[in-house]
């Protein structure tokens, strides 16, 4: 049975009731012992290198639900017509009635510009994309994960930010459709988990980068590298000073994958606790990528928060983890996909950023 920490006070609790019971075709003499898993927003950056991983186990069939919002399946190419891997075009926002043993929740557009885009869309996809997987979670007895977010801390008054911080949250500004969704899908996991028995896992992912992410999605590692490799200024909202901390996506998928095994329910902060300020961001992209371009100071958002750094204390407690790659490591392996994807030839000139010359 699941540890739990369901009054946010890290009071260690044991659930009394007992999760539902597997489909029955789980005991068929006929069945194959292989494991079905969900990942729904499997189509976009992390669900698709999530992906990528479990079907590294010969044991998983995995499927994935995606309307493609800010998803594609060029990022799933190489699986199509795999047969241990199926993928449903389907919005979560409508019931989905499959058979699985795990369901990774994923689908919910991540970046501020498409959140705020259609922000009714987006507390639907968090609120009730959430109620129809727990659902179905209900049905079938499946374990669940959901991939909140640091957003769940607003403009955080404690740093860096443990998992029992309720977080300072502006519930009506232009962010609230993502932090406020956020919020009221862990409240329904942990109710279904209380009233229902259902196994959940709740991840809170602080920033993550690494290839595939969408180019000019707003968010600030793939904004600058993209401006870098087109030769135009990195533009650093104001006052630059405001902190995040960047986690390569390998190592945030380690991290899910060892929560849904583990015996912990969360919350659990997955990222990386190297914190660096937006102008130091630009300089170490502008320093490795393109000594040439200049840095821009810009207005600001509203609501943007000014410091953002977790506290790993848990995951390293309880999952054994933490994050490995170094953002000096993973920015060049996020560079190669964006010249690709952008169709910049590969940089000519020294290794140390000294000297770079575009071949374009
Ligand atoms: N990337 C980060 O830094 C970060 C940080 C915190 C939390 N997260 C969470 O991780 C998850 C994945 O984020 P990402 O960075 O891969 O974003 P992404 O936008 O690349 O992926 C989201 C996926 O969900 C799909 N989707 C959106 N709405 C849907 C709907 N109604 N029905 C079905 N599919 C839908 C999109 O098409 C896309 O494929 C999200 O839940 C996000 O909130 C990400």
């Amino acid at each position: 049975m699941a540890t739990d920490s369901s009054n946010g006070n890290g009071h260690q609790q044991t659930t009394t009731k007992k999760p539902p019971s597997p489909s029955p075709l789980r005991f068929s003499k006929f069945f194959q012992s292989n494991m079905r898993i969900l990942v729904t927003g499997g189509a976009g950056f992390i669900g698709s290198h999530l992906v990528d991983r479990l079907m590294e186990n010969e044991k998983n069939e995995v499927i994935v639900a995606d309307n493609y919002f800010t998803g594609s399946k060029d990022n799933l190419q190489k699986w199509i017509g795999h047969p241990r891997f199926e993928l449903i075009r389907h919005d979560v926002t409508e019931p989905l009635l499959i058979e699985v043993d795990q369901i990774y929740h994923l689908a919910c557009p991540a970046s501020p510009i498409f959140y705020k885009y259609n922000p009714v869309k987006t507390i639907k996809t968090n609120v009730i994309g959430t109620l129809n997987m727990l659902g179905l979670a209900k049905r079938v007895g499946a374990r669940i994960l959901l991939t909140s977010t640091s957003e769940v801390y607003g403009d955080p008054l404690v740093h860096p930010q443990p998992e029992s911080y309720w977080g300072n949250v502006n519930p009506i500004g232009v962010r609230s459709c993502y932090d406020e969704g956020k919020r009221v899908a862990e409240t329904l996991m942990f109710d279904y988990h209380r009233q229902h028995g259902i196994e959940i896992r709740i991840a809170r992912i602080f920033n993550t980068y690494g290839p595939r992410m969408n180019i000019d999605d707003g968010r600030v590692v793939s904004n600058f590298i993209a401006q870098a490799l087109r030769g135009e200024p990195l533009t650093v909202q104001c006052p630059g000073t405001q902190t995040r901390s960047f986690c390569y996506v390998s190592d945030l998928v380690d991290g899910l994958i060892r929560l849904m095994e583990g015996p912990s329910t969360g919350p659990i902060n997955l990222g990386n606790p190297g914190e660096f300020t937006m102008i130091e961001l630009a300089e170490t992209v502008k320093e490795l990528i393109n000594p040439s371009v200049e840095i821009k100071m810009v207005e600001n958002t509203p609501d943007d928060p000014r410091q953002r750094k977790p506290d790993i204390t848990k995951a390293k407690e309880l999952l054994g983890w933490e994050p490995k790659v170094k953002l000096r490591d993973g920015l060049p392996l996020m560079e190669e996909n964006f010249r690709l994807r952008l169709g910049r030839d590969k940089k000519i000139g020294t290794k140390d950023g000294n000297k770079l010359d575009e071949a374009t």
